[in-house]
């Protein structure tokens, strides 16, 4: 079966250092990959998308993501986290949402 996969269902980074929300997936062909992030209170927004060409996409808020073909993933990341980047992201392939990917919580208050 097609599928995306959580590896983590939380992920604790702290302010200013590198957020990482990992995906992989277990399609035969090749993939459509696509992630969104809900902030609280608020609806599923669109992040960005792979679908063909380059292996690094950027998208939405200072997100990009890197589809690695022999490593199946396409974890979605960002240089330096932000308080507000606490919220729920998932990785969707194809039109198969299989839900949760990671809850990020980072934590606006060391430094
Ligand atoms: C995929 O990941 C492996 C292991 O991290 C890395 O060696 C390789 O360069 C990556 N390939 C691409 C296309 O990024």
């Amino acid at each position: 079966a097609e599928s995306v996969s959580q590896l983590d269902d939380q992920v604790t980074v702290t302010e200013g250092d590198p957020l990482t929300v990992k995906c992989t997936y277990s399609f035969s062909g090749t993939p459509y990959l696509f992630w969104y992030v809900q902030y609280p209170n608020q609806g599923l927004q669109f992040l960005l998308k792979y679908i063909a060409g380059d292996n690094l996409v950027k998208g939405s808020f200072g997100f990009m993501a890197e589809f690695n073909k022999s490593q199946m993933s396409f974890h979605l990341k960002k240089p330096s986290a932000l308080g507000s980047d606490s919220a729920v992201y998932f990785c969707a392939g194809r039109d198969t949402v299989v839900g949760l990917l990671g809850e990020l919580n980072t934590n606006p208050q060391v430094q």
